[in-house]
């Protein structure tokens, strides 16, 4: 496809490009190119996998995005495994019908889907439109040749063949989970994702920015365009060019300009600012066509000693791998959910995201150009040889480039993506098949790209010699990692492997350095081994023989318990953050996702990986990163103190900003502690008993921060906290509200997991129930959820009227609560 583009490039001269966008063309509105078509489907799944419809199939009316899966009953002989999330997957079929006005029938209009996962197939008016069985790309149709226009309807059909599993290693969702869109546009306009936006020169005087145009014709007869492209910051007009171009009938072009901007504002983390393109294309004076490109001015650079550099200033990258799935909401993806999960890691002090293992939805990278985060953009888990029998290893011959290209294509104007990674964990990583593929993706890569680096997520990129490391990896064979010895790759990706790291430049004296996974540290929220000296390693998962952890599958939050490839929090973070080379790092994970889990067994089926719980609860490792990670004075105790008396318990506290934390029991002080040499927290071993610990942390002799614990009473009553009280009532938005179980005095009641009933009153709905229990098997789409260690979640979604949402949560023997939630119209 870029092949077409770059013969048809045409080239122009820059002075001739610098001129206001002044000519007179007849405004259009614009804001109906692209609408939103979410609403109104229809759903059915077939049970017995059987791909044709019949005549009395009982359709169910839904809007997208939409995962089936979630609503299913875990099942432990799930063909998806409990690697799946014990969810099934199956074979969907969506409908919907529609009207097109007359007056757009000289128009032409397509249907795009932002990710359906996976295999679908599309029919309008029963015509075929295509098959894309990549579930994380986009893709779009034009449906302009079958419409009917006017009363007549028309039909679009989209089977979706999840049906053969296992085919992912984490839940993947089942569905048209993300957004669609109704396209309309004149027969002249902006290809799909047809803008490329760089800034090959920037200093505080100026900045280039090249902006790439494709504009198609779809006319019978060769057309002169003039498009003009005019840049803005917020509501004021910063820089325009124009250019006329002539394209052949049913042809395409692109058009290549330089615009200039003086004194640029520079997208920073701190300071996300973003500029936006407006391309107009017009025809006869009239502007046809207007395409929004919004985008950023930085400059960045991987260093052999300064590790990551942005806008020329060191910066070392503190990031989270992410998987898509959005906990109890299953994959369907809703932007206010991603959003909120991306605050709650802002708030830990993470810079980075890495979008394990695959293209993101959109809204995540909006949110990241917004937010400022520094993200890796991930292709494939897998190549041609496949992780699990039906996964995209099966089409990857016929669709690799393609969807490649896509990719690229899609991403590439998001100042926030700043590497590409063409594959993790790759199995060909061991064999000069891999090189060559690795050269393959990489050429493709750069083609579309040339200005950000790529990498690959090796295990290990260098062999860890097994004398001086007692782990075991994956491969044990003699053999170097074909991918990082291919010359493919401009950066270094490691995952785990952090006892190698120092050797960096030694191993890979020319390549920088990327840590594109680490860590993967366990924890079940709120639960806790009372002997917390050793590490733990918890090895089940593929290959590894089972290790007998604790009944019920709990992990100790202490930050001891690890998987044997990675290492603990501490480990890993205490040598990224020692050296400059080392460019930063992204942590297996973020936030516990479904599926994965490990102990990898029943009745377990979501991670234990995550800093953050399922629901979005922090484990208590969250706060040793933000008292490395931010500026934030943090004080931060564990465990809870609800024990037996005469248990030995050892406390646990993270801080910054002080030279020494104190710690009492009941008024008794137990010494002062600080952290010495490398070390991330302090401890004392407490023989346990009941009342209240408190710590209070100083600096210079002067208190700066306290913080207690107490012994609570047995649980007595509910709370609920929402983080946000108004949302819009856009049909939409969310309301995540936390309950908290308390004794009759208000004291967090930490071990309680009573089941707590919720109801609700107004205009909205609950759309998610979550604990962040690994091994809860209670569905997230229901109305009632056990708690997990005094904790649960409850996510309500807005209506479309304004008014007010009033839930109730309650359960057996405690004092129920109430929270009202104001929805609103006018609210942006
Ligand atoms: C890595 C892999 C991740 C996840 C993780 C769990 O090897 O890249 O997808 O499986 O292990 O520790």
């Amino acid at each position: 496809m870029i092949s077409k583009y770059l013969k048809s490039i045409q080239l122009f001269a820059v002075t001739s490009l610098l001129m206001l966008a002044s000519c007179g063309d007849k405004k259009t509105d614009f804001s109906n190119r692209e609408i939103s078509f979410n609403e109104n489907w229809q759903f059915y799944l077939s049970n017995d996998g059987n791909d044709t419809i019949a005549a009395n199939t009982q359709w169910k009316n839904i809007n997208v995005p939409h995962d089936w899966s979630i609503e299913l009953p875990f099942d432990e002989n799930s063909p998806a495994g409990i690697g799946g999330g014990a969810l099934n997957g199956g074979l969907g079929w969506y409908k919907k019908i529609f009207k097109t006005a007359e007056k757009d029938s000289t128009k032409v209009i397509s249907i795009v889907f932002d990710g359906v996962y996976m295999n679908s197939d599309v029919w309008v008016n029963g015509h075929h439109l295509g098959n894309h069985p990549n579930g994380y790309i986009g893709f779009e149709y034009n449906l302009t040749p079958y419409l009917n226009y006017g009363e007549k309807e028309n039909e679009i059909l989209v089977k979706v063949n999840n049906a053969k599993q296992p085919n992912s290693r984490w839940y993947s969702g089942s569905g048209i989970y993300r957004n669609v869109w109704l396209k309309t546009t004149d027969k002249a306009s902006v290809t799909q994702w047809g803008t490329y936006i760089t800034t090959p020169t920037v200093s505080d005087n100026e900045a280039i920015i090249n902006i790439e145009t494709t504009i198609k014709n779809e006319y019978p007869e060769a057309k002169e365009f003039t498009v003009i492209t005019t840049i803005f910051k917020e509501n004021n007009r910063i820089a325009s060019i124009s250019k006329k171009i002539n394209i052949a009938a049913k042809g395409k072009e692109t058009i290549i300009g330089e615009a200039y901007i003086t004194s640029p504002v520079l997208w920073s983390i701190k300071k996300p600012e973003m500029y936006t393109a407006v391309t107009q294309v017009s025809l006869n004076n009239t502007i046809v066509d207007e395409y929004k490109t919004p985008f950023g001015i930085r400059t960045f650079a991987f260093d052999l000693e300064k590790g990551f550099l942005l806008n020329g200033k060191q910066v070392k990258i503190k990031g989270v791998c992410l998987h898509h799935d959005l906990g109890p909401l299953g994959s369907a993806i809703n932007t206010r959910a991603i959003e909120r999960q991306l605050e709650i890691m802002k708030e830990m002090g993470v810079n980075g995201i890495r979008t394990s293992h695959n293209p993101p939805a959109p809204e995540l990278l909006d949110l990241c150009d917004k937010m400022g985060f520094i993200v890796m953009d991930e292709a494939y888990d897998m190549w041609a040889q496949s992780k699990t029998p039906y996964d995209y290893s099966n089409y990857w011959d016929k669709w690799h480039v393609k969807d490649l290209e896509d990719q690229i294509l899609r991403d590439r104007n998001h100042p926030s993506v700043f590497m590409w990674s063409i594959g993790n964990e790759i199995p060909e990583q061991w064999n000069e098949k891999g090189a060559e593929i690795a050269r393959e993706l990489s050429a493709i890569v750069k083609r579309m790209d040339a200005t950000r680096p790529v990498t690959a997520a090796m295990n290990p990129p260098i062999i860890v010699n097994s004398n001086e490391v007692s782990i075991q990896f994956q491969n044990t064979a003699d053999t170097p990692n074909a991918l990082a010895a291919s010359g493919a790759l401009d950066i270094i990706g490691y995952n785990y492997a952090h006892q190698t790291y120092e050797k960096h430049p030694v191993n890979f004296p020319k390549v920088p350095f990327i840590a594109t996974e680490t860590t993967s540290a366990l924890a079940t929220r709120g639960y806790y081994d009372t002997k917390s000296d050793t590490v733990k390693m918890w090895p089940k998962r593929w290959d590894i023989p089972f290790y007998e952890g604790n009944p019920g599958n709990t992990v100790s939050a202490y930050d001891q318990v690890q998987a044997p490839w990675g290492s603990t929090h501490e480990a890993t973070w205490k040598i990224i953050k020692k050296h400059d080379y080392l460019s930063g790092m992204y942590i297996w994970t973020g936030f516990d996702y479904i599926g994965e889990p490990t102990p990898y067994q029943w009745p377990s089926i979501s991670s234990y990986f995550g800093i953050v719980d399922l629901a979005g609860f922090p484990k208590d490792v969250y706060y040793m990163y933000q008292s490395e990670w931010t500026d934030k004075t943090v004080l931060h105790i564990l465990p809870h103190w609800n024990w037996k008396e005469g248990q030995t318990i050892d406390v646990w506290a993270y801080y910054n900003n002080a030279d020494e934390v104190e710690l009492y029991l009941n008024g008794k002080s137990l010494g002062k502690r600080s952290k010495q040499n490398d070390d991330l927290h302090v401890m004392w071993r407490v023989p346990f008993q009941a009342g209240t610990i408190k710590a209070v942390s100083r600096k210079d002799g002067k208190t700066v921060l306290e913080k207690e614990v107490k012994t609570a009473d047995k649980p007595a009553a509910l709370q609920l906290t929402a983080d946000r009280k108004d949302i819009k009532a856009d049909g939409n938005d969310l309301s995540f509200i936390t309950v908290d179980i308390t004794d009759n005095k208000g004291t967090f009641a930490a071990t309680a997991n009573n089941e707590i009933h919720f109801s609700i009153e107004g205009n909205g709905k609950i759309v998610g129930v979550c604990s962040g229990d690994p091994v809860s098997h209670e569905s997230y789409k229901g109305s009632s959820h056990t708690a997990l260690n005094g904790k649960c979640l409850v996510i309500v979604q807005a209506g479309k009227q304004a008014g007010t949402i009033k839930l109730t949560a309650s359960a057996d023997g405690l004092q129920k609560a109430i929270i009202e939630i104001k929805t609103s119209s006018e609210k942006e």
